[in-house]
């Protein structure tokens, strides 16, 4: 039933005019042109899709946008802060964590929220938590290289922002 919904979209209040069922990986894409949010299998299978809300790391092909009403949603487009790369980010990039970049930014998103909730994660808790998303490049050893040293480069005590 189409309805309005509002919600935080990285920091800036968003309003609109859709079908609450409607799911919100199409409504980021399409109504929102967060494109960085990727479609991979559609049903909950590969991370492609992973955003933040409230912090916590969904799968966005699988939750209806009337889910998030009223909540805050981070997708890959507002992880920098302006110019400056999220140390995850660089460490993708310094540790050549792609190939395609399809599973990037849900690699990405689910890596920060691990480290929203585990500010220093063994090498052991980045695989369990990484391991559903997939990567069909075969990156995993240099995603879980990145986010490891992504992990040991943000200082004790501080949150992942
Ligand atoms: S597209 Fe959502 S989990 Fe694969
Ligand atoms: S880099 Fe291509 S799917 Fe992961």
């Amino acid at each position: 039933m189409a309805a309005t919904i509002s919600f935080k979209l990285n920091g800036e209040r968003v309003r609109l005019e859709a079908d609450e069922n409607r799911k919100l990986l199409w409504v980021l894409r399409t109504e929102l042109e967060q494109t960085g949010t990727k479609y991979g299998c559609g049903r909950g299978s590969c991370g492609a899709c992973v955003v933040l809300v409230n912090d916590n790391p969904i799968r966005s092909c699988m939750a209806d946008v009337g889910s998030v009403r009223g909540k805050e949603v981070l997708t890959i487009e507002g992880l920098a802060k302006g110019d400056e790369l999220h140390p995850l980010q660089k460490a993708f990039i310094e540790h050549d964590a792609l190939q395609c970049g399809f599973c990037t930014p849900g690699m990405i998103l689910s890596a920060y929220g691990l480290l929203r909730s585990t500010r220093k994660p063994s090498r052991g808790e980045i695989i369990k938590r990484m391991d559903r998303n997939l990567c069909r490049c075969g990156a995993h050893t240099r995603i879980i290289d990145a986010i490891e040293s992504a992990a040991a480069e943000l200082p004790n005590g501080k949150s992942a922002t």
